[in-house]
């Protein structure tokens, strides 16, 4: 049966609607929705080196991009938290139809109010506001031997182990993090050439 035009409008409205909620709710927390590019995921759980012997904590889960991948293929235990409702039913629906669920847990809210200290892995793409927010409380609660890597926004003052510039994922571990950056000559030009003078 065809739907008469107002109908149609409201149903397009409603969908509009829905997908802003979607992608700027979380705009007050300080990160958007942008789910994690495949290739960056795989470059952060393998520079992590994330196995079944971890619990990876997904701070700032999404719809699961990190979440589900480090539980399914690399075995891990994960704990995923989320802020935004629906994104966190898309979460939780994901949990329940797929594998793995028994290696999976998912929060609802806000991942400042959650304690670090177990985690072994941390996994994080916020936005630079909340990555500097983060920094004093993961400075506070992580255990010596932490990994810590997030995707686009690096961790201000932190150095990292390994930065990966073709999938733009920074890989730290803690507290090493906090030693300041090694100077090395550029690869490509012996010691004593003109760049070191001056
Ligand atoms: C850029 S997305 C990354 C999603 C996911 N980690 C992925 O890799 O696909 C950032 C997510 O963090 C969530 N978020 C932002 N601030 C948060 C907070 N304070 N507590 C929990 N989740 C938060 C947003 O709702 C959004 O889903």
């Amino acid at each position: 049966m065809a739907l008469a035009p107002p109908l149609w409008y409201l149903l397009l409205l409603a969908g509009v609607a829905v997908v802003a909620y979607f992608v700027f709710a979380s705009f007050v927390y300080g990160a958007g929705y942008q789910p994690t590019p495949r290739r960056s995921v795989r470059t952060m759980l393998r520079l992590a080196e994330v196995g079944p012997g971890d619990l990876v904590y997904d701070l700032g889960a999404g719809t699961g991009a990190i979440v589900f991948r480090a539980a399914r293929v690399y075995r891990a235990r994960v704990l995923g938290v989320e802020v935004e409702p629906l994104r966190f039913l898309v979460l939780w629906l994901r949990r329940r139809l797929g594998p793995a669920s028994d290696r999976i847990e998912l929060r609802w809210g806000n991942l400042f109010h959650l304690d670090f200290h177990p985690a072994t892995v941390v996994a994080a793409f916020l936005w630079p506001g909340a990555m500097a927010r983060l920094r004093p409380k993961l400075e506070a609660e992580l255990r010596p031997g932490t990994r810590v890597v997030s995707h686009c926004h690096k961790i201000e003052g932190w150095t990292p182990a390994v930065y990966d510039e073709e999938t733009d994922v920074y890989f730290y571990r803690w507290p090493e993090a906090l030693a300041p950056a090694v100077a090395r000559p550029p690869p490509d030009l012996p010691r004593g050439s003109a760049l070191d003078k001056g």
